[in-house]
């Protein structure tokens, strides 16, 4: 698994003042699962490095004081839970069960909509997921044997996407550890990484997925989820100007995905893959 700071250093350009990593805002809150030695001192490590508060753990359960966004520290690993009133919501980031293991078996293959746009053929390409997210998209193009670049500007996103490559390096699933070992997370602004011709010839294809406005047309889960991200890094206002720059440079194909009926986020573009709630735009620089 590549996603040790000292791999991701060696391709990350010096971001300029508007492009360092976010870090995620104060009002999120930690909270610990149980009162253990090890989940206490996690969440103290991870208070520190993301600059978050505690919230206060009682003997009788752990206490959620107000509604909002909260990172989960449990033993199993980490998870991003939402509160409002008496409803809680979590979002994870999982490669080894549940719907990524599914996806991975079923899924269809290399006749998925996203691997026709990335052009995964015999010789799988390398990809920058320019906007890694839950990293949902890299691990499927992972498992159909790209080796993927995540890249990912909010430290909290960061922090669960290693949670969960480090869990996957050690599923019992042979296909899933590798899959995992083609993923190389990098806490940054993808803008500054593109601003590196050192990454250009680590790459053949940039994936930019932004964040879209709430689609009627995903599952209630999925639009539960992105909501939550949503609150956790924006609305990804400075999306279009991403595609230009991925645009500048030379011989990459570059992907945007987007919602199915939702205008191209920039120019036209070369062609166009549209399925049931999504579309993949391509871009041949
Ligand atoms: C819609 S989500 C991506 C979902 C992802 N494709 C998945 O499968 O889980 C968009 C993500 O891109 C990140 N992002 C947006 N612009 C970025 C940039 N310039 N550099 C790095 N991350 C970026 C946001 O922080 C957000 O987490």
């Amino acid at each position: 698994m590549l996603c040790d700071k000292s791999a991701n250093r060696r391709i990350m350009s010096k971001p300029n003042r508007q492009e360092q990593p976010q870090t995620d805002p104060g009002r999120i809150c930690i909270l610990r699962s149980d009162d253990s030695d090890a989940v206490e001192q996690r969440a103290n490590k991870l208070a520190a490095s993301l600059n978050l508060k505690i919230a206060p753990f009682k003997s009788t359960g752990r206490t959620i004081g107000q509604d909002g966004v909260y990172l989960e520290v449990a033993a199993q690993g980490l998870t991003l839970l939402y509160r409002e009133g008496r409803n809680k919501t979590r979002v994870a980031v999982d490669f080894h069960s549940g719907k990524a293991e599914h996806r991975r078996k079923y899924g269809g293959g290399k006749g998925q909509l996203i691997a026709k746009a990335i052009g995964v053929g015999a010789n799988p390409p390398r990809v920058l997921d320019a906007t890694a997210g839950l990293a949902r998209d890299a691990f499927v193009l992972a498992s159909l044997g790209c080796r993927v670049i995540a890249a990912e500007r909010s430290a909290l996103l960061c922090v669960l996407l290693y949670d969960a490559l480090k869990s996957a390096s050690e599923a019992a699933q042979r296909a899933t550890r590798e899959a995992a070992g083609r993923i190389q997370v990098v806490q940054a602004d993808a803008r500054s990484l593109l601003r590196d011709s050192e990454l250009y010839h680590k790459i053949d294809v940039i994936y930019i997925d932004p964040m879209y406005p709430d689609s009627t047309k995903s599952t209630a889960l999925v639009r539960k989820e992105m909501r939550i991200c949503r609150m956790v890094v924006g609305n990804d206002k400075d999306a279009a100007q991403l595609l230009n720059l991925a645009m500048s440079v030379h011989n990459k194909r570059v992907v945007v995905k987007r919602m199915h009926d939702a205008p191209p986020l920039g120019e036209s573009p070369a062609s166009s893959l549209t399925g049931k709630s999504t579309r993949f735009d391509i871009y041949l620089t």
